[in-house]
């Protein structure tokens, strides 16, 4: 049945659109979007005061399928995904088996597509295992739909290795999505290194961790001409290493995730073992450093680093707890309050880079916009809604997060995939 939402603020960066519209979506794409668009038979969704957006896309999730089904799986991750507004995901290649070959990346589309609720892209490994010793089939796992090379949870520690990655990734037009960590820095740490880690009696990850392997990545996609974006950005000095690298015209975007415009090293003390993410939480002047890139366009892309985790692992000593925070059902809150509310970024800025810019970023063609044929996945969301996170309402099967009890700015009312409601008002279709 054709659907069409009306009367809603429409947020369509890609088109230029920011003002109040109705979208009529035929099949699984996108008919028109206008002015009291006549829509006989359509079932009419009411958008007055609520807000619509191309769906949102995270290209940065941990979705533990396969290898470790008791944390995530596609159908429980693309719930939380739905429930935050993402009709899109990619998923990293940390899981056992890891993604480095063409036979994992076709089991990932044939068991996505089976759940049948979100769009499920794999990223794949640079090196095989992750072990960063030999690279993987980049052109056959191309040919088989990977969308990005990534060894995310582990950098890629020898240059040389990543010097070749970016030139195959370059020849299949894939980008190659760095974690930038030298694990010699960050050895043995298990916060960021300071006042507070002294004070806990942790063991600190200095933030040159991250900043140096940002550094060697930049050299390495201007020497290559390759495609590179970098992974979770934390730290100040990475922010403006990134800014003077796009001065020279080199090829890198980057990302952050909500946790580090939100949160700071603080919520470690109490050693919560919630808040221990991998890079870790860092200072009050590099959250101000994260948010002045977003506004600036150093950063392009918000995306979640969805990990989720077992009780197992986070219920130990803070030194062995594992790094990661589930993160899909409060980025959108997250956004609205701490970017939206703080006029970091206007509607449109926001959504840019949380659908619009991810999908050029990964070339998800009819993804992240709402142009007249694109692909009919829509969010509805009303910014004026509260709620509180409640461990009990999670939708995710891992439940850790810093944010249980913290009240959320905004809810996300329907969500919209390949023309079907999969999401509304709290229920999944
Ligand atoms: O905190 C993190 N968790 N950072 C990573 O890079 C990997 C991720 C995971 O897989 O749990
Ligand atoms: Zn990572």
């Amino acid at each position: 049945m054709d659907i069409i939402l009306k009367g809603g603020h429409v947020v369509d960066p890609a088109s230029n659109l920011d003002s109040e519209s109705d979208v009529l979506i035929k099949g699984d794409k996108i008919a028109q979007v206008g002015k009291n668009i006549k829509a006989n038979g359509a079932k009419t969704i009411d958008c007055k005061g609520k807000l619509v957006f191309p769906g949102l896309i995270d290209m940065h999730v941990h979705l533990r399928q396969p290898g470790r089904e008791d944390e995530e799986t596609f159908v429980t991750g693309s719930r939380a995904a739905l429930k935050g507004g993402f009709t899109s995901v990619l998923c990293m290649a940390n899981t056992s088996p890891v993604i480095d070959n063409k036979g994992v990346v076709e089991y990932i589309y044939a068991e996505a597509s089976k759940t049948g609720l979100i769009n499920i892209y794999p990223a794949a490994a640079v090196t095989k295992g992750l072990e960063g010793k030999e690279l993987t089939e980049i052109g056959q796992m191309a040919e088989a739909g990977a969308k990005a090379l990534s060894d995310d949870g582990k950098p890629v520690m020898n240059a040389e290795i990543l010097r070749r990655a970016l030139e195959y990734a370059k020849m299949f037009g894939l980008p190659v999505i760095s974690h930038c960590e030298d694990t010699n820095l960050s050895k043995n740490g298990a916060m960021n290194e300071g006042f507070i880690s002294t004070k806990l009696g942790l063991k600190g990850i200095p933030r040159a961790s991250e900043v140096v392997m940002v550094m060697r990545d930049i050299e390495l996609a201007e020497l290559t001409g390759a495609k590179l974006h970098i992974a979770h950005v934390s730290a100040k000095e990475s922010v403006e290493a990134v800014r003077e690298a796009k001065k020279r015209k080199i090829k890198v975007t980057c990302e952050t995730c909500p946790h580090y415009f939100t949160l700071t090293e603080e919520a470690v003390f109490g050693f919560n073992t919630k808040a221990k993410v991998n890079p870790p939480l860092r200072s009050k002047e590099d959250l101000a450093a994260v948010k002045k890139g977003l506004s600036d366009g150093t950063i392009d892309a918000i995306s979640t680093d969805h990990a989720p985790h077992s009780i197992e692992e986070k219920d130990v000593e803070f030194d062995f707890a594992a790094n990661g925070m589930i993160g899909l059902e409060f980025a959108l809150s997250l956004a609205n309050t701490e970017l939206v509310k703080d006029k970091v970024l206007d509607w449109s800025g926001l959504i840019k880079k949380i659908s619009a810019n991810p999908a050029g970023i990964l070339d998800l063609k009819g993804k992240g916009s709402l142009a007249e044929g694109s692909d009919a996945d829509v969010t509805v969301f009303d910014p004026a809604a509260e709620w509180v996170v409640d461990e009990k309402r999670i939708e995710s099967k891992s439940k850790n997060t810093p944010l249980v009890g913290r009240k959320m700015g905004g809810t996300v009312l329907v969500t919209i995939v390949g023309g079907k409601i999969k999401y509304e008002n709290g229920k999944f279709e």
